[in-house]
Formats: structure tokens, sequence, C-alpha cells
């Protein structure tokens, strides 16, 4: 009954789009600094540059920018199929909508005619990240049949993945008896509920709300940190393994994955207006902020249980992720919290404006900002540009911009 009554009161106060919904209202005592106004258009206007920059060396190899590893100097490429293959037009299509430049609209358009055949893809849970922030932003600026089309069939691509017994989308594929599902996922949901707003079938929202609810049981500690993997029995649902694959250890907590559920609980609350997902953001929130391995200027880690800190990696996705979860969390809860996230995601935008992490013009292979780790156990991608940290900074900035706005 209550799940009825908070799937109708969604779809009849949602609207469809990728931005925070109207329930959250312009907050008088949240204010944007001129200064840093200033300095994200600067910045958005480098990051046009670096994009054409980086859209030279692709030229019409129909691959998908990776990173850039500043000690090889090695731009790295990836086919459709690698989840982060939608960034690279996200990031176009949003700094498009900040530039109007019309190169960056030709690019991202071009490179959708190369990710389209994904929407057929089962293999991977990652259809949220990789359709959504490419065909999903494309709809939003100029909303077409086809996009839409590809979407729908993206949703129920990953809708496959659903197994009523865990209770969870499928994560990786693994042997038959383990079903791993892994935190990032929360952050391929938003896709289920475009889908359940664009045509009111609600069984995407239902399994979306599910593989939350599973998720906020099994995946977090009393401490509101999370486990990376969970490994369930596909037969009974039960958990067979709590344990890490990206992290420093089963029982750290890797900096990305926090972000990956603030970011995604966040966006549950958006969807659904239930306070449970906003209190869960909250308290993964205040794990983050009040951790005494958190650095003053906000950038995680890229471990918060490295024992090494402070001689280890930073992340800054991790920070750029964070800074974009706070400033539409922040929305959302109460005044005294919603100015420390504020704040906190204020500082994170400036750090990483900074030379420390901002590229200079013309340097790493056109990505915008440096020092993210990708995966630090499988020793790949350590300290290198990546095309997920600037999705999420220009995601940061277009929101901090939008706080301005009436
Ligand atoms: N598996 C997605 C990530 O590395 O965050």
């Amino acid at each position: 009954m209550k799940f009825k009554f908070f799937l109708s009161l969604a779809i009849v106060a949602s609207v469809s789009g990728m931005n925070q919904r109207c329930f959250s209202q312009h907050l008088k005592y949240i204010k944007p600094q001129k200064e840093l106004l200033n300095t994200i258009d600067q910045n958005l206007k480098d990051a046009d540059n670096q994009y054409k920059l980086m859209a030279k060396q692709l030229a019409d190899t129909g691959l998908f920018p990776k990173n850039y590893d500043p000690a090889k100097e090695k731009f790295n490429t990836s086919k459709s199929d690698w989840w982060c293959s939608g960034f690279y037009e996200g990031t176009l299509f949003d700094l498009y909508e900040q530039t109007h430049d019309p190169q960056l609209l030709t690019e991202a358009n071009h490179m959708l005619t190369s990710m389209a055949k994904e929407q057929y893809n089962t293999h991977t849970h990652d259809l949220g990240f990789m359709m959504y922030t490419s065909f999903g932003n494309a709809n939003r600026l100029e909303p077409k049949a086809e996009y839409k089309q590809i979407l729908l069939n993206s949703a129920r691509s990953l809708s496959t993945r659903f197994n009523p017994k865990v209770g969870c989308i499928k994560s990786w594929e693994s042997k038959p008896s383990d079903f791993l599902v892994i935190i990032d996922n929360m952050m391929n949901l938003e896709l289920l509920f475009w889908a359940t707003h664009e045509t009111g079938d609600s069984s995407f929202y239902k399994i979306a709300v599910t593989h939350a609810n599973t998720t906020m049981k099994n995946h977090y500690r009393p401490d509101y940190s999370s486990y990376h993997v969970i490994n369930y029995n596909p037969e009974t649902g039960e958990v067979q393994q709590k344990k890490t694959a990206q992290g420093y250890a089963n029982e750290s907590a890797w900096a990305r994955g926090q972000v990956w559920g603030l970011y995604g609980f966040t966006v549950m609350y958006r969807e659904t207006h239930d306070k449970k997902y906003l209190e869960q953001a909250e308290h993964i929130a205040r794990f983050i902020l009040t951790n005494p391995n958190l650095p003053a200027d906000k950038i995680p880690y890229w471990d918060f249980n490295d024992p090494a800190i402070p001689n280890t990696y930073r992340d800054a996705s991790a920070g750029a992720i964070m800074a974009s979860a706070l400033l539409e969390l922040c929305r959302y809860t109460n005044k005294t919290d919603g100015i420390a996230y504020f704040n906190i995601a204020q500082s994170i935008i400036k750090t990483l404006s900074s030379p420390q992490y901002k590229s200079a013009a013309g340097t790493n292979g056109g990505f915008l900002l440096k020092h993210s780790v990708g995966h630090f156990p499988a020793k790949t991608e350590i300290d290198v540009s990546i095309s997920y940290a600037d999705y999420y900074f220009v995601e940061a900035m277009k929101r901090y911009k939008g706080l301005s706005e009436p």
C-alpha cells in the first residue's frame, strides 16, 4: 500500500528529465560566490577547448576516450561496450549546453551513432552509466522519438538482469552459484525511473526501488560506509560474501563506492520522495564528511582506509561525484546540513579548478582533470585523467551555476 502510494505520488509529482525535480525549492540561504561563478565560466571555456583537442585525437576511430596516463604520456580509448563510453558524449552535451559551441554538438551526435547498439547489451549492468549519460543528455537537450526508443530498449536490457529472489540487478557475470552486486550499480537506476516516467510502466520503477532497498539492507555497515561487492545466492537471495574488488580491503571504505552511494540515494529520494532515502543519503554524507581521513580540501584519498594515508593517491573522480551529489542533496535537506553540503561542494569545485587538479591547456589528452584512481588493486588507472571525473565535475559546475539562478 505504502509502495503504491509512493509510486503514484512520484509519477504524478515528477517531471521527466535529468535535473533536480521541482519539489526542491530555490533556497535563499544558499549563495553561490561571484568569484567562483567566474572561475566556472572560465573552466567551461577551457573544457570546450580541451574536448575539441580530444575529439581530434579520436578522429574517426569510433573509439571512446577512457583515460590519459601522464606517466606513460598515453591517451587510452575503449570500445562502446566499456562502462565509461557514455561519459564523453555526456560531457560534450553538458558543455555544449553551457558554451553553445556547435563543434561539440556535432562531435557528440557523431559519437552517438557508435553507441546506439549498446541498447541491446544485456551483458552489463552499466547501461545507466553508458546510455543515460549519452542518449539521456541528448534527449534532454533535444527530445526525439529515436532517442526515447533507444533509452527504453536500454532500460529493458538492464531490467533483464534483475533477479526477484535476490531483489537486485546483477552487476558482474560470475559462476552460476554467485550473484554479484556492486554499490556502483545504484547509479544505473536513474535510467529505470526515466523509463517509468516516459511509459507509465511501473515495472522499471519497482525494480529500481527493490534494488535500492536490498542495497540499503546489505551493502551498508552500521556507520553507513558501504561494502563494494555483495555476493548473493541467486536461488535464495541470501548474502554469501561481503567484499571488495576495487577497494583496499573487504572491510575498507573505497572512496568512489561511498560517493556512488551518496549520489545514488540522493537520486532515489528525488525520484520517489521517500524520506528513508533522504536519510540514507544524509547518513552517507555524514560518514564521508566526518571521516578523519577526509583531507581538508575534501578530495578523498582513493580509499578512506588505506593505511598509507597521507602518502597515497587522491581520487579526483570521487571528489567530483561527491560535489555533484552534495549540490543536489543540499536542496532537499534541512538548512544547517544544506549549507554545510553546499560549502563542501563549493570547496571541492575550487580545489578541482586549481592547477593542482585542472589540466593546463593542451595537456592530458584533452581531459579536464588530473589525479583519479580507477582500479588500485589491479594496478590500473592510478593517478590518471579519467572520463567520469570530467563528467561529474562539469555536472557539479552546472549545478553550482543553477543554484545562482532563480
Ligand atoms: N566500477 C565503476 C567504478 O570504477 O567506479
